[in-house]
């Protein structure tokens, strides 16, 4: 059976972007068709500046929306990263097969630096050494299929490189993975910048739909977008990317296509009233089936002590075989201990 690896860091509260470009294709399809594992990375939470209580809390709360987006426990492993060892401990040893100048070449890391030193904050260095954390967490698990949004593809090439290489030089010890990316809504736009994606890192939140924000906000969020000058409703991503970004949200939020809307509107606005009500019923149940996860913490809890428990067993195998491949003494059991004494 195909197996399915994929995550949510927990740097800020969950947005349109991360449904539309990876939760939904979890729930929707990847849990049904694949043995699949889905991840609240918070390790990754720790590579910028970080409020610990806010980690804690939004971990809980990421955990918290792939249930309600509706990831089903019976059907796949929903998990925290910090709770599997097996991470961390892969991690080190795909480091000695990664460069350095591989590192530097992530657009993420040089975009990220950049506003860390704008910020008058100095850069983590696990800030550089992120992606190959974000291998571990595929590769630890056998995974075939990494489903992301367009901006994690670059990593999942980095991932890919590592295990091809890792299987060259010490034998094969990892499965090659590969990134699925949605059709549409791959790279869910900021209404108020569409030229830079809907991050929910970023601080100002007037161009970012929140998963939890309330319906009108979410139209005033949608109402406000800025679109671009000129009157007719086309579908052109580099010339009309405001125009572009809502007809890929309508799109993806009512199953069409982003081309062929293009012709059923005649004017902006019609467009955008369309988009927020589409937004909000999407959003609706999720945030219903939320609230009452909230009202039960201990089923969260449950599930993901649970997960951990299951996705330790799956990953342990894999990453001792690594460390028996790169050359590190495996240690002795018990039973030799005590029969040399
Ligand atoms: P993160 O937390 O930034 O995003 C989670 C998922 O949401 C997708 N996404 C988007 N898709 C479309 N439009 C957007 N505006 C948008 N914003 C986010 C992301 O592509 C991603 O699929 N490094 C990863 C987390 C990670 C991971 C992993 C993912 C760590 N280890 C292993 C897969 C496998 C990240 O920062 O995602």
């Amino acid at each position: 059976m195909t197996r399915v690896f994929s995550g949510v860091k927990p740097t800020g509260h969950l947005t349109l972007g991360n449904y539309l470009g990876a939760m939904r294709q979890w729930a929707a399809e990847d849990q049904h068709r694949s043995d699949a594992l889905f991840c609240v990375v918070d390790l990754h939470a720790l590579t910028v500046d970080h409020d610990p209580a806010r980690v804690r809390r939004l971990s809980r709360q990421s955990a918290s929306l792939l249930l309600a987006a509706g990831l089903d426990p019976e059907l796949c492993t929903v998990f925290v990263q910090s709770h599997v060892d097996e991470h961390a401990r892969l991690s080190y040893v795909l480091e000695c097969v990664a460069t350095d100048g591989e590192m530097r070449r992530m657009i993420q890391y040089k975009e990220k630096a950049v506003r860390e030193r704008e910020r008058g904050g100095s850069v983590r260095l696990s800030l550089l050494t992120y992606p190959v954390l974000m291998a571990a967490d595929i590769l630890a698990y056998g995974t075939d299929e990494v489903p992301v949004g367009d901006d994690q593809a670059q990593h999942v090439e980095l991932a890919r490189d590592l295990a091809v290489r890792f299987n060259q030089r010490y034998g094969h010890t990892f499965v090659v993975p590969r990134a699925t990316v949605p059709k549409v809504a791959a790279r869910v736009m900021n209404l108020q910048d569409p030229t830079s994606k809907m991050g929910k890192s970023d601080d100002a939140g007037p161009g970012i739909v929140y998963l939890l924000d309330e319906p009108d906000t979410v139209r005033k969020k949608v109402m406000r977008a800025v679109t671009d000058s000129g009157r007719e409703v086309v579908y052109d991503r580099q010339a009309r990317p405001g125009l572009a970004n809502l007809l890929e949200i309508l799109a993806a939020c009512t199953g069409g296509n982003p081309a062929e809307l293009s012709g059923v509107y005649e004017s902006y606005g019609a467009l955008k009233k369309d988009t927020a009500e589409a937004v909000v019923e999407v959003l609706r149940p999720l945030q219903k089936r939320h609230k009452e996860l909230c009202a039960d913490p201990g089923y969260l809890e449950g599930v993901l002590r649970d997960g951990a428990e299951r996705a330790r067993a799956m990953a342990r195998p894999t990453v001792d075989a690594a460390y028996r491949a790169i050359g590190l003494l495996e240690p002795a059991s018990e039973t030799v201990v005590n029969a040399a004494r």
